[in-house]
C-alpha cells in the first residue's frame, strides 16, 4: 500500500460497547496510510464515519438524527470546494445498512464491524459510487488488520473473542456481530507488547462473551482465558489486566483461579446475570438457573474474597411477573454488587422475544427499573464508601478535572480523583482514599 503524506481529517463518532470503542481505534490504524488522521470534531472533516450500536431502543433514530445533525459540516465542506465522505459502521449498518442508504442519500458507506479491514479499498470505490458492505467474512478481519499503532495511552482495550451463538431472546448480537471467534494466544500477545511499549499500563481484553475464549496457542492447543491471562501476566511492563464481559455459562475453574493466583489481574469481574428469576433465564435462552449463577459467586469470591462484582439486569422482559421482579432484587441483595448496569427491556427487531406474549407496559418497565436502581445504587454508595480509609494501588490514567489532580482507576475499576502532581501520570502509586461518592472516589497519595 502506498503512504500518503496529505493529511486528511478523520472524524470518528463511537456509541456502544468497548468492543466498538476498540473498532474505533483500528479503523483510524487502516486509514491512517491513506493519510487520515483522526480528529476530535467534525468540523471541516475529510471523512466522518459513525460507528453505530444497535443493542437498545431508537438505535437507528439516533444515527438518522446524527447525521441530520452532521450534513452541515459536509455541505459547508462542499462549498469550500471539498468534500466529506460519510460512513455508517457497527451494529446499526450491519442490521439496517439498506434502510440507511435509501432514508439518507448523502451516506456515501455503510459497512458492518467485520469488514474494517476493507476499509481502503471501500475508500477507494466511495469516491466513485455509494459502498454498502454487510459481508459476514470467513477470514477473520484480524488477519488483515495493521499493527495497533502507538496513541493508545496508558489504558488499552484489546479484542480477544468476538461474535456470539447464545442467542438470547432478546439480543441482537449474534446478528450483528456473527458467529463466536477467538484469536489465537500468539496474536493477542504480539499485539499486547506493541501496547505496552508505546505506553499501556492496563489492558482490557474484550469480548461480547469473553470468558468463552478459546485460542489456539504456540503448542498447537486451545488455551481458555485463564491461560491466556497467565500468558500476558508475563510481558513486563503491564501491570493490570481486567477483561469484559463473562457470561456464568462459561465460567470455569481456571479462571476463577487465576483470580487467586495472578497478582496482575485485577479483583473485579463484570458477570451478568439479566434476572434472578428461573422463569425469566429460561424465556431469555440464558441456559442456567438463579442457584448456579450463586454458586459461582461464591466460589469466585473463595478464590479472590475482595473481588468486586458487577452484572447488567434487563427489567420487564415479556411474562416478568411481580414475583420473577423480586427475585431480581433477592439475587441482587444476595451477591451485593459493586457496580450494575439496568435497563427496561427493549423488543429489538428480529429477536425472538420482541414477538413474544405478555409484553410488559412501559409504567411498569419505568417503575420496576426504578426499584432496582435504588437498590443497586445504595449497594455502589456502600462499596465506595467501604474503600474510605483503605490504601490501593492506583494507575492514574488522564488529567484529573481540576489542576493538580489526576484521574485514575483502584483495582475494583472505580473511578479516583487524587491530588497528584503531572509526572505521576501513567503509572501506579498507592493511594489512600480519603472519601467515597456514588459514583467516584477521592484520595491522596500513600507514598
Ligand atoms: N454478552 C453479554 C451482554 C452483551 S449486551 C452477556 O451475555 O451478558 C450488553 C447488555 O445489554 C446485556 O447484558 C443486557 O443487559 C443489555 N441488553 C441487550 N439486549 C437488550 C434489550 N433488548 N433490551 C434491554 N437491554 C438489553
Ligand atoms: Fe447477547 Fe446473550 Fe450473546 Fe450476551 S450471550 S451477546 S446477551 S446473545
Ligand atoms: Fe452495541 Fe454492537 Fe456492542 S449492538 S453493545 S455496539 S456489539
Amino acid at each position: 500500500m502506498t503512504t500518503n503524506t496529505n493529511t486528511k481529517k478523520l472524524f470518528i463518532k463511537t456509541w456502544g460497547c468497548q468492543m466498538n470503542v476498540y473498532d474505533s481505534n483500528r479503523m483510524a490504524d487502516v486509514l491512517a496510510p491513506l493519510g487520515y488522521k483522526p480528529v476530535n470534531a467534525p468540523e471541516g472533516a475529510d471523512m466522518i464515519i459513525l460507528n453505530t450500536c444497535h443493542i437498545r431502543e431508537k438505535a437507528t433514530d439516533k444515527v438518522f438524527s446524527e447525521l441530520g445533525r452532521l450534513r452541515t459540516h459536509m455541505e459547508s465542506k462542499k462549498a469550500e470546494g471539498g468534500r466529506t465522505l460519510m460512513a455508517v459502521a457497527g451494529c446499526v449498518a450491519q442490521a439496517e445498512g439498506d434502510f440507511i442508504m435509501e432514508r439518507a442519500p448523502y451516506v456515501d458507506m455503510v459497512f458492518g464491524p467485520q469488514t474494517y479491514h476493507e476499509l481502503p479499498q471501500m475508500v477507494m470505490k466511495a469516491t466513485g459510487e455509494r459502498v454498502v458492505n454487510t459481508e459476514m467474512p470467513t477470514q477473520s478481519k484480524f488477519d488483515h488488520l495493521p499493527q495497533e499503532n502507538d496513541n493508545q495511552g496508558v489504558t488499552a482495550f484489546l479484542s480477544v473473542q468476538e461474535g456470539c451463538d447464545k442467542f438470547c431472546t432478546f439480543c441482537v448480537v449474534p446478528y450483528t456481530r456473527g458467529t463466536e471467534f477467538s484469536r489465537s494466544v500468539n496474536e493477542i500477545i504480539e499485539e499486547s507488547k506493541v501496547l505496552v511499549k508505546a505506553g499501556a499500563r492496563e489492558i482490557t481484553l474484550l469480548g461480547q462473551n469473553v470468558n468463552a475464549y478459546h485460542g489456539t496457542g504456540k503448542d498447537g492447543k486451545t488455551h481458555k482465558l485463564g491461560s491466556l491471562i497467565a500468558q500476558l501476566a508475563e510481558i513486563d511492563g503491564l501491570e493490570c489486566i481486567r477483561y469484559l464481559t463473562s457470561h456464568p455459562r462459561d465460567m470455569e475453574q481456571e479462571l476463577i483461579d487465576a483470580h487467586r493466583d495472578i497478582p496482575k489481574l485485577m479483583p473485579f469481574m463484570h458477570l451478568p446475570i439479566q434476572s434472578g428469576s428461573d422463569n425469566i433465564l429460561k424465556a431469555m435462552n440464558r441456559k442456567h438457573k438463579a442457584d448456579k449463577y450463586r454458586d459461582i459467586i461464591a466460589d469466585v469470591k473463595k478464590a479472590r474474597p475482595d473481588i468486586a462484582m458487577s452484572s447488567d439486569f434487563i427489567v420487564g422482559f415479556p411474562g416478568e411477573t411481580d414475583q420473577d421482579f423480586e427475585d431480581t432484587l433477592q439475587i441482587v441483595r444476595d451477591v451485593t454488587y459493586a457496580f450494575a448496569y439496568s435497563f427496561k427491556y427493549s423488543p429489538r427487531p428480529g429477536t425472538p422475544a420482541a414477538n413474544m406474549q405478555g409484553q410488559i407496559h412501559e409504567n411498569v418497565k419505568k417503575e420496576r427499573l426504578q426499584r432496582l436502581q435504588t437498590l443497586l445504587n445504595e449497594q455502589q454508595i456502600a462499596f465506595n464508601q467501604g474503600c474510605v480509609g483503605k490504601i490501593m494501588p492506583v494507575l492514574f490514567d488522564r488529567k484529573g478535572s481540576r489542576d493538580g489532580q489526576l484521574h485514575g482507576r483502584t483495582p475494583y475499576n472505580q473511578s479516583i480523583h487524587v491530588e497528584a502532581p503531572e509526572n505521576k501520570y501513567g503509572n501506579l502509586y498507592k493511594v489512600m482514599v480519603r472519601d467515597g461518592q456514588a459514583n467516584s472516589l477521592t484520595g491522596e497519595l500513600a507514598e
